[in-house]
């Protein structure tokens, strides 16, 4: 291996330190580029600006550009939802009980399809509420996206593949990139290309009628919350079966990598399938039919009335408003 090797590594260790990394969002981008209808395809070409054949994955990290800038900073609480479930021994997400009074990701995938098909808002608006909704059904196929113990695996300190990181990392970034063998979206193209292929005719083409079965537009905070359920409860069989002291020592690769990978792929090419028929259902649903006239009561746009009650912040939320809402960084 070249000496300069492992600093670029060391460099990727750095970036990406929020969600699914880029890598993974770009893919799930790509795949979902292959099941949008044509109309869906020159709608959001057209939303977005961008007529290249990497429309959708070109814009799916930009939520977590936006989130780590001062003006952004407000959008941190969307990229996730803190389940305060008791795992490995409990798995469940409650909207009621673990969406904060500032959102969350189910609140958030509600706001923006609302507001991506409604209508009567601005290009900019649009645009995006576009960018956030192709991130945020991302996200929420992450396990630890839908998970508060240890912030999310956030505080989970691990050791993968010789690196000092945490386990939330570890997911997002460090197992795809260990998977593809590299971070560009020409990497991601080929990942999704090889899903595509298994969604069609292969591994998963019997199984995808079951990632969107119910998946209701007009019924956003149901269909994201099962979204979110589907996910958590991959907390307890896979990512931490044995419970998190049993993550803490060695190193998770290769025994525990060679565990979760298929999961890891489930997970992506689920988001894409998920993410293009979701785009679809808002396109025939509330843009072609241009039926925001129609629907009554017309919605509230600011998605005030999507959130849940307010509730007194448990431990889990303090904490992760000590970390600033953000996924937290990696200790080297
Ligand atoms: C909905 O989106 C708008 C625009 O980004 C934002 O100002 C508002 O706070 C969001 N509402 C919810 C409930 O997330
Ligand atoms: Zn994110």
């Amino acid at each position: 291996m070249p000496s300069y090797l492992p600093v670029l590594v060391g460099l990727a260790h750095l970036q990406g330190a929020y969600a699914w990394g880029s890598l993974g969002h770009a893919t799930i981008a790509y795949v979902a580029q292959n099941f949008v209808t044509s109309e869906v395809k020159t709608w959001a070409q057209g939303v977005l600006s961008d007529t290249s054949s990497s429309y959708l994955a070109n814009i799916a990290s930009w939520a977590d550009d936006y989130r780590s800038t001062t003006a952004g900073k407000w959008s941190a609480p969307m990229h996730f939802i803190d389940a305060e479930d008791n795992p490995p021994s409990s798995c469940n997400v409650d909207y009621n009980r673990d969406c904060g009074s500032s959102g969350c990701s189910i609140s958030a995938i509600a706001n923006y399809t609302q507001r991506v098909g409604d209508g009567r808002l601005s290009a900019a608006n649009v645009n995006q509420a576009l960018k956030f909704l192709v991130h945020f059904v991302g996200d929420i196929t992450q396990p630890l996206h839908d998970e508060a113990l240890e912030v999310g695996g956030n505080d989970i300190d691990v050791t993968f593949d010789g690196y000092s990181d945490n386990l939330h990392a570890d997911w997002d970034t460090y197992i795809p990139e260990k998977l593809v063998g590299g971070s560009s979206l020409a990497d991601a193209l080929t990942w999704a290309t090889s899903l595509t292929a298994a969604i069609n005719t292969g591994s998963y083409a019997s199984s995808k009628a079951s990632w969107i079965a119910g998946d209701d537009v007009s019924d956003a905070i149901t269909t994201a919350t099962r979204w979110a359920s589907d996910a958590n409860a991959l907390v307890c069989s896979v990512v931490m079966p044995n419970g998190v002291a049993a993550l803490e020592t060695g190193d998770l690769y290769p025994t525990y990598y060679d565990s979760v990978v298929p999961t890891v792929e489930l997970q992506i090419a689920k988001a894409g399938y998920r993410l293009a028929n979701w785009l679809n259902t808002i396109y025939s649903e509330n843009i072609a039919a241009s039926s925001i006239s129609k629907r009554t009561p017309v919605a509230d746009i600011s998605g005030a009335d999507l959130l849940p009650p307010p509730r007194p912040l448990s431990k889990a939320k303090l904490a992760r408003a000590a970390m600033g809402g953000s996924c937290g960084q990696h200790r080297h």
